[in-house]
């Protein structure tokens, strides 16, 4: 496996993998790798000739400085799980080479970033954005694969990549968990042994919230769902069903609907969702 560091090498790499023909399966990371990841790898590898992982650690999709200096990173062992699941080129920049000028657009969302995240992570999504778009002009991938537990992050990528003419296929994939139902995330090695313990309460929660939707009604089955965590001790954030598309509040013609929670446990932040309906 190669370890491209600059921009310029990377998209010469992938120019020439596309003179010749080949596929190139994209996922973009944060790194601090985990099983989550590495099903997203596989989908790419099963699908494309190629395949291209980034780790950067992107400042311009964090509201919170401390956030970003504290986002765990595990280069070594990032490289060792990439050689290992068969990636082709592991693509590590600095920020310097992913943004040399200091001239970031801006987007506009559509509204897509009001809901949910939007408000509590001013400018977070205009920073995901960013950084894809960036990518997506260097990697130049046919495909481009991410996690379905970022929901919106994925309903986001799908609408600016159509928007903005990128022809690339956008592969949402299922998230992966614990076996107690914990969604993988790179921030749960940041959960001492106490929030780790109590940290599966939220995809019970979603799944009683799927169940209790048709048995009480919408209002009452998201009423009793913040009821039980906020019994637990979790910090609700927001606990939110939307219209899986839209990402506008449920309404009872929606065809699909999506349970998402955002909540704070032991200072760690975690997201989690599932469809509802
Ligand atoms: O989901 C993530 O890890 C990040 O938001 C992404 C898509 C790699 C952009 O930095």
């Amino acid at each position: 496996m190669r370890v491209i560091e600059s921009a310029e090498q990377m998209e010469v790499f992938s120019k020439a993998l596309r003179a010749e023909g080949k596929t190139i399966g994209f996922v973009p990371t944060m790194g601090a790798l985990h099983d989550g990841h590495r099903s997203l790898v596989q989908a790419a590898t099963d699908q494309n000739d190629h395949v291209v992982v980034s780790v950067f650690v992107n400042p311009t999709q964090f509201n919170d400085s401390k956030d970003l200096e504290k986002y765990p990173r595990t280069f070594e062992a990032d490289r060792e799980l990439l050689a290992n699941a068969g990636v082709d080129v592991m693509f590590y920049p600095t920020v310097k080479e992913i943004y040399p000028n200091d001239l970031v657009p801006e987007y506009d969302l559509d509204g897509l970033d009001e809901a949910m995240e939007g408000p509590n992570r001013p400018g977070h999504f205009n920073g995901v954005v960013q950084v894809v778009t960036r990518l997506f002009d260097l990697v130049l991938p046919h495909r481009s694969y991410f996690g379905e537990k970022d929901f919106q992050q994925l309903a986001i990528i799908r609408h600016m990549t159509k928007k903005l003419g990128y022809d690339v296929g956008i592969i949402g994939c299922p998230t992966v968990r614990e076996k107690d139902g914990l969604a993988m995330s790179s921030r749960n090695v940041r959960l001492d042994e106490s929030a780790r313990e109590k940290a599966p309460i939220i995809f019970q929660v979603l799944n009683e919230l799927k169940h209790g939707i048709p048995e009480t009604g919408l209002n009452k089955a998201i009423s009793n769902a913040k009821e039980k965590l906020a019994k637990s001790g979790i910090e609700l954030e927001y606990l939110e069903v939307v219209d899986s598309i839209s990402l506008q509040p449920a309404k009872d013609d929606s065809v699909g609907l999506q349970g998402c929670v955002a909540a704070w446990l032991g200072g760690v932040r975690l997201i989690d969702n599932l469809r509802v309906k």
